[in-house]
């Protein structure tokens, strides 16, 4: 059994894909399964926390003994993350989160017009919800912890986010064919704030999680 490092610990993890209603039948969306948000809420219950899931757009089974908050757009998963954070010892947002959203909703399917070209999609700017989570540390001490998923120049553009987010650590993974979005592996390196690099092989999604923990247990108090 793993030590309960994380008993009397409350932690909010964020998992899966927020989609970005464009009218009835449509959303933007992205690739996110919610595995790795999943996988780390396993891990924290089995280390002793007290865990609030915030999934959005999954199709996983809710882990046990884990409280599972649904939510399907960014504005929601701000809403579940800020209400679950106010009492948190430690936020993880492993959600993929999109930055915008369509400007407009329309409430009739849109229809293609004959002999016309379609119009463009208009957006808007999303929250940025680790960024506000880290400004406002509802409590003195929260572990605050993003991901990031990127395609080129990783660690560069993870060291640059890592600031601009204002987190304690930064999960950051490549994508790639069997990592990151969908699969049940990964591979990333884990920048602290102080400094420190952390890179952990690939593996199991709970690998990575056990040591997102690990470092979130040696910053907690
Ligand atoms: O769900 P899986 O299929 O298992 O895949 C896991 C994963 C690839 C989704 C996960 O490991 C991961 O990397 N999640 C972050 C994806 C991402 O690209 O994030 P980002 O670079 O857009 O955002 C950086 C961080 O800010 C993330 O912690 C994100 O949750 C957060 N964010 C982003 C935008 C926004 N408006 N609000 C946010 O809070």
């Amino acid at each position: 059994a793993a030590a309960p490092d994380l008993a009397g610990r409350h932690v909010v993890i964020s998992a899966g894909g927020t989609r970005e209603p464009l009218d009835p039948v449509r959303f933007l969306g992205n690739r996110s399964s919610g595995k790795q948000g999943y996988a780390l809420a396993r891990t924290a219950a089995a280390r002793g926390a007290r865990v609030t899931l915030v999934s959005a757009n999954t199709a996983l089974p809710d882990p046990a003994g884990v409280d599972v908050v649904r939510a399907g757009t960014a504005v929601e998963l701000r809403e579940a993350v800020l209400r679950a954070a106010a009492d948190a010892d430690a936020v993880v947002m492993a959600a993929a989160v999109a930055d915008f959203r369509p400007a407009e909703y329309a409430t009739g399917k849109i229809k293609k017009q004959e002999g016309r070209d379609p119009e463009p999609i208009a957006l808007v700017r999303n929250p940025d919800i680790l960024a506000e989570v880290a400004a406002g540390r509802a409590r003195p001490g929260q572990v605050v912890v993003g991901f990031a998923a990127e395609t080129d120049d990783v660690l560069a553009n993870g060291r640059a986010k890592l600031k601009r987010k204002g987190c304690d650590l930064l999960v950051v993974n490549e994508v790639g064919e069997r990592k990151t979005f969908g699969s049940e592996e990964n591979e990333a390196v884990v920048l602290g704030a102080d400094g420190t690099e952390t890179p952990v092989p690939y593996g199991p999604k709970e690998a990575l999680a056990e040591k997102v923990w690990d470092l979130v247990v040696a910053r907690l108090e």
